[in-house]
């Protein structure tokens, strides 16, 4: 199959590499030739340099640089099976090119967006023919990130997400079914992870260091909640939450943190500006954190409990099944477990003992538990079935 990308930006130059090395002939097309250029310099050079690390044969490297043909020309994607856009996040624009697109393509091209924030439905609903479109959202670096979110439509024919997602396993990732509802399932289900962390800033319960400590520490997280704000950077993190929070109609549980928003108002966007919540200047000292054990589970405990509320509630809503929800976080954002299999041994009513905790202290929505999570703690059910831990002790 022929495929087609637009946009050669971060996103479109990754793609086109992952579906080139998977043996796909692929038009890249982009409005700046400029764009084009560095994209497709770029995708030879990262393929030589895998080459060089024994990553894939010195052959396979060029067959892919040979299979991608960079265009500013439209007409090229006539023969196209797929043709999937990552230009700028603006739903009028990319309404007016699918109309454009359509033009071209035959009548059973498959398109999609990697849209991170609009709803598929609305691009779909651009097209003549919105039954064969489709939501492929992957994730940044998109060769080396696994994950790929599958995201049908209401308007999308039945059978496509199925093929859609065969078609991506077949690049070598792992893609994950999800509705079409803001975040899908990764950009929904991280959101504490940030917004309770600054929370816990915001109270004074413990300074950046110290939480970013608890939680890769204790937690065994990557990295911390600001260290990774601060890598993600502001101004895309900071609109991120402020669109999921609009689009779940102001659900409190998304509201957005006035801390961040100064942040990124004053340009503060993190590492690419030399300053963010840590300051990245060469002679800063870095702040220390507290070591304090106990402090450090509470931080721990709190932002966790929020995390797997997010999963759970995902749940509750079929947004996803269990096991892509365990997957996304895993794949998307790298948590060291998925958050049902950590909720199972924490125990379900520890977590939502910690949750109607701040319920009571607090009486804000943020920390209303998921109806599932309390029907399963009534029900002294667990999300996945575990082996009977065998015993060692003598009868
Ligand atoms: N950057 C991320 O981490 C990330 C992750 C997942 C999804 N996304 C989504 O992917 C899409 C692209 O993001 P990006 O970070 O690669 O953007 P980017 O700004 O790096 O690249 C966008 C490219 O699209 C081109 N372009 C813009 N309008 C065009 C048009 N009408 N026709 C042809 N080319 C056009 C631009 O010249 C540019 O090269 C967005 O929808 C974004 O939400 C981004």
């Amino acid at each position: 199959m022929t495929i087609g990308i637009i946009g050669s930006g971060a996103m479109g130059a990754g793609i086109a590499q992952v579906v080139a090395v998977a043996g796909h002939e692929v038009f890249l097309l982009d409005q700046s030739a400029t764009a084009l250029e560095r994209a497709t310099a770029g995708i030879a050079t990262s393929l030589r340099k895998l080459a060089e690390k024994g990553k894939m044969t010195a052959d396979a490297a060029t067959a892919a640089i040979a299979r991608l043909r960079p265009t500013t020309n439209m007409q090229d994607f006539a023969g196209c099976g797929l043709v999937l856009e990552a230009i700028v996040e603006e739903l009028t624009v990319k309404q007016q090119l699918f109309r454009q697109v359509e033009g071209v393509v035959t009548a059973d091209c498959i398109l999609a967006s990697n849209t991170s924030s609009l709803s598929i439905a609305s691009i779909a609903a651009a097209c003549q023919r919105p039954e064969r479109f489709i939501g492929i959202h992957f994730f940044n670096p998109a060769p080396i990130m696994q994950l790929v979110e599958v995201i049908p439509a209401v308007q999308t024919r039945e059978g496509l997400a199925e093929e859609v997602r065969d078609l991506v396993q077949s690049w070598g990732k792992l893609p994950v079914l999800t509705k079409d509802t803001p975040g899908f399932i990764v950009n929904r289900v991280a959101r504490p992870f940030y917004g309770e962390a600054i929370r816990l800033l915001e109270e004074g319960v413990a300074d950046i260091a110290t939480i970013d400590w608890a939680m890769t520490e204790l937690g065994g997280f990557r990295m911390g909640p600001f260290a990774l704000m601060d890598f993600i950077g502001h101004d895309v993190n900071y609109r991120v939450t402020e669109s999921v929070f609009a689009a779940f109609f102001y659900d409190p549980r998304f509201k957005p943190s006035f801390t961040q928003k100064r942040l990124f108002e004053a340009g503060y966007y993190g590492r690419k500006s030399g300053r963010g919540f840590y300051n990245y200047a060469a002679e800063a000292t870095p702040p220390e954190p507290n070591r304090d054990e106990a402090l450090g589970r509470q931080i721990l405990g709190r932002i966790l409990a929020m995390l797997i509320n997010e999963a759970v509630d995902a749940l509750a809503l079929n947004v996803a099944s269990k096991e892509d929800l365990e997957l996304a976080m895993a794949k998307g954002v790298n948590y060291p477990k998925g958050l049902l299999a950590w909720a199972d041994e924490l125990g379900l009513p520890q977590v939502l003992g910690t949750l109607d905790a701040l319920y009571d202290e607090y009486h804000e929505d943020r920390y209303r538990a998921s109806a599932l999570l309390r029907r399963m703690v009534r029900a002294n059910q667990t999300f996945f079935t575990h082996e009977p831990v065998v015993g060692n002790h003598q009868p």
